[in-house]
């Protein structure tokens, strides 16, 4: 059933509670890619403009001592989210109490606030409470007070079930999602759900233990999964064949051989690597076909296995893709995943969604992120999403 969304609210003179996902990469005040602020914007922006006063929480990093809290502080966001906005954002230093109700209190229609890192609530008088990650009941209610109505456009964050997602919305009469919240759910969730054929999958990325709930959802769903990346040799291992140096996840060889054979044929391994002699960008490296020669590692696909991705690729209706094809952030072994990025960004019948960093990194080099039907800003919750599952976050938001 559809999701009740922003647009479906009265805001006009409402405090509305926004949490949005402002997790970003943030290293002595600095904000290395402000991607996930950047996405809520559509949102942020409709509030305010049909008269809410919009109140955003959000956490960042993982709060589990007192000494965690200074690094991790939302100041920093709230002041790249002004200066997106282009207006001023009150900043509020805490989680709770007097001051930030009184902050909330003020506003007027069109405002903007944003709060303290919800995840100092983890940590209380130096102990390791969780009071937002372990979504104590209390926590919730109390935030849910402080708002009128709730929207949550935090995908990035619905994997969890936090005091300031789940825990606000069982506290308010309905909870709605925001546009970026409904985007990732028509794109993976629709995906997954009620994909148009064929339905390719690409995964990547250095191991089969991360990937494989995936693995085993979209081999149901999709017509193919590609592998790529790092794991693409533990599935080699798993066939017998020889990996040199490779990265291998020896337990599980067994998984992988299970894996190939409820499969087929829909499972397709690259076919040529780029192979090294040390994990090094300038290393002496060539590419091999099929065995990776002793005293060799694999760091990229090679061009013949590029070719007969694009291949079936170049027929798909529906793509998923998550992981990088190889070691991408060396320009030595990024080729693989460059080529499959420049690749989709020419499926103009496709729906093409990305996820993950690596992968999300390469379209975004390439400067054909917009070319693309969608690029996700969750990372666990994206991949949760593709292995099937119920994300509470998401679970938690009102029915239309
Ligand atoms: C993420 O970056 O995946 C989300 O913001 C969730 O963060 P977490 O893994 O620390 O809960």
């Amino acid at each position: 059933m559809a999701k009740l969304t922003v647009s479906d609210l009265d805001l006009k003179g409402k405090k509305v509670l926004m949490r949005v996902d402002f997790n970003v990469p943030i290293k002595d005040g600095v904000i290395g890619n402000d991607n996930r602020i950047v996405a809520a914007l559509p949102t942020i922006k409709y509030v305010i403009e049909h008269g809410g006063k919009a109140i955003l929480l959000s956490h960042l990093g993982r709060v589990k001592k007192e000494d965690d809290k200074p690094g991790l502080s939302m100041r920093p966001v709230a002041e790249r989210l002004s200066n997106l906005l282009n207006k001023p954002v009150t900043f509020v230093p805490t989680t709770e109490g007097q001051q930030l109700e009184d902050a909330i209190n003020g506003l007027s229609d069109g405002d903007v606030l944003v709060m303290e890192n919800t995840r100092y609530e983890d940590v209380k008088n130096g102990e390791y409470v969780k009071r937002e990650s372990g979504n104590d009941p209390e926590l919730g209610k109390y935030w849910a007070s402080l708002g009128d109505v709730f929207v949550n456009d935090a995908f990035g964050t619905a994997h969890r079930s936090h005091a300031s997602n789940v825990g606000i919305a069982s506290n308010m009469a309905q909870t709605a999602a925001g546009f970026l919240m409904e985007k990732e759910i028509k794109f993976i969730g629709g995906a997954v759900d009620n994909p148009e054929h064929p339905f390719v999958a690409i995964l990547g990325g250095a191991k089969v233990s991360d990937k494989i709930g995936v693995i085993d959802n979209l081999l149901s769903k999709a017509d193919k999964v590609l592998i790529g990346g790092g794991m693409t040799y533990t599935f080699y291992a798993a066939k017998g064949m020889k990996i040199g140096n490779s990265l291998v996840e020896k337990d599980k060889i067994d998984l992988a051989k299970e894996i190939l054979d409820k499969a087929g044929d829909k499972l397709v391994l690259p076919v040529d690597s780029v192979v090294a002699e040390k994990f090094d960008n300038d290393a002496a490296h060539k590419t091999v076909d099929g065995d990776i020669p002793d005293g060799y590692m694999a760091l990229d696909i090679g061009p013949k296995s590029i070719k007969e991705f694009e291949d079936v690729l170049k027929t798909a209706k529906t793509v998923v893709w998550n992981g990088p094809m190889g070691v991408f952030e060396m320009s030595n072994y990024a080729e693989g995943t460059l080529e499959i990025g420049k690749f989709l960004g020419t499926l103009s019948d496709a729906k093409t969604i990305v996820g993950g960093g690596d992968s999300t990194a390469a379209v975004q080099q390439l400067g054909v992120a917009d070319k693309l039907s969608h690029i996700s800003t969750g990372g666990g919750a994206s991949l949760e999403y593709l292995e099937g599952k119920t994300l509470p976050g998401i679970a938690a938001i009102s029915d239309k």
